[in-house]
């Protein structure tokens, strides 16, 4: 189990100074509206890799008016201290990361804490567009495996470089070639990893208890994602991107972006008590199904034996449910056994986890 016993922040959003002292139970906060609490996770989200819970840009995390950037440290309960931070430079800022004390990357973080979280913003991702489905997906990838978002960036930044190739009207083939052959590598390991993250997913899923948060039967649209799940290798998928993206040239001039390739991809979600797709249940149901599904990220994280066991960030989960769900949502993530962190207006929605989980009141 992975806990965080202390977390402080300095000039991080509206925290100019806050420490928090903390035992390994999960952990409850509570204020009102704008008291500071989603910026706590927000902050904890920055010790894992990528852009973390509001996909905000470094410097907008600084409170306003701070001079030097924002620091967030974290001590382990086995006593390691990681810390990351925004520090200002003679060009622009810098995000500079330490493992007890000396300088250190994402990757080391990654070996000692990972992160899931749900979010409000989160509610309407079945009902949403298939990128906002892709991005959330993409983050329990990330969770499992960090290197995923660089792959990511590679095969975006490749994609950049074929669009403007294409828009500039004659196009050398060995050029889009190489270039497609650039994307095709890095989508390879998109989809392979997504593959592979979705096999772990449903896994969880299926072994989740049954009960107040229904379980949902997942599957992802994308050719080259399908052709992982049947166990096709890495060269092969390579190959059915780039033959893709080289059939698509004129039609990609035409639309002037790229129309095929795992950036299109699509993650479906049937709702397993109705049968009917995700984004056809009732709200209620919707969110209950994302409860569910993050409950089953964080138990694949704790049984990948990959790493540690996740935090699980959950803000503002518990207002929307009834007593028996909060009570149910509770006894889950303490058996579960990442450290949990959730957020709410009022002590008492939290009164179901008893002396199980910590109270923290935060106050503007
Ligand atoms: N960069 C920033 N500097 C100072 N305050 C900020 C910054 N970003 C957000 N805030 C403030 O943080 C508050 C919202 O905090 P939040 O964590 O969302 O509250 P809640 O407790 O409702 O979750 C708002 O008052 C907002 O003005
Ligand atoms: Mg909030």
């Amino acid at each position: 189990m992975t806990a965080l016993t202390r977390l402080r922040l300095t000039d991080f959003r509206s925290h100019a100074a806050l420490d928090l002292k903390l035992d390994t139970r999960p952990v409850c906060l509570y204020g009102p509206n704008g008291a500071g609490k989603t910026n706590i996770l927000e902050a904890i989200s920055q010790l894992g890799p990528g852009r973390g819970l509001r996909a905000a840009a470094l410097p907008d995390m600084t409170r306003h008016n701070a001079p030097n950037g924002w620091t967030i440290s974290a001590t382990l309960d086995n006593e390691q201290k990681l810390g990351v931070g925004l520090e200002p430079t003679q060009t622009g800022h810098k995000r500079t990361i330490r493992l007890d004390s000396a300088p250190a990357t994402v990757t080391d973080l990654a070996e000692l804490i990972r992160i899931v979280w749900l979010t409000p913003d989160m509610d309407s991702v079945f009902r949403g567009g298939a990128s906002d489905r892709r991005r959330f997906f993409d983050r329990q990838v990330m969770a499992h495996i960090p290197s995923h978002g660089s792959a990511a960036n590679r095969y975006e930044k490749a994609m950049r470089e074929r669009n403007a190739l294409l828009e500039r009207g004659r196009v050398d083939p060995a050029w889009a070639d190489a270039i497609e052959g650039r994307m095709a590598e890095a989508g390879a390991l998109i989809a392979a990893n997504r593959a592979r993250v979705l096999t772990l997913l449903q896994a969880a899923v299926d072994a989740r208890p049954e009960g107040h948060f229904p379980k949902g039967d997942l599957a992802l649209t994308g050719p080259a994602e399908q052709a992982a799940t049947e166990g096709a290798g890495m060269m092969d998928i390579a190959d059915l991107i780039a033959e893709d993206l080289a059939k698509g040239r004129y039609r990609d001039q035409a639309a002037g972006r790229t129309l095929s390739g795992p950036h299109r991809t699509d993650l479906t979600v049937i709702h397993r008590p109705t049968g009917a797709p995700a984004g056809q249940a009732s709200t209620g149901q919707q969110k209950a199904l994302l409860i569910g599904l993050i409950l089953a990220s964080a138990r694949a994280l704790c049984e990948d034996g990959e790493g540690p066991s996740p935090l699980i960030l959950l803000d503002e989960a518990a207002a929307h449910l009834d007593r028996d769900r909060r009570a149910a949502l509770f006894d889950e993530l303490l058996s579960i056994g990442g450290q949990a962190w959730l957020t709410g207006t009022e002590d008492y929605l939290f009164e179901p986890f008893g002396d199980r989980a910590q109270k923290v009141e935060i106050s503007p």
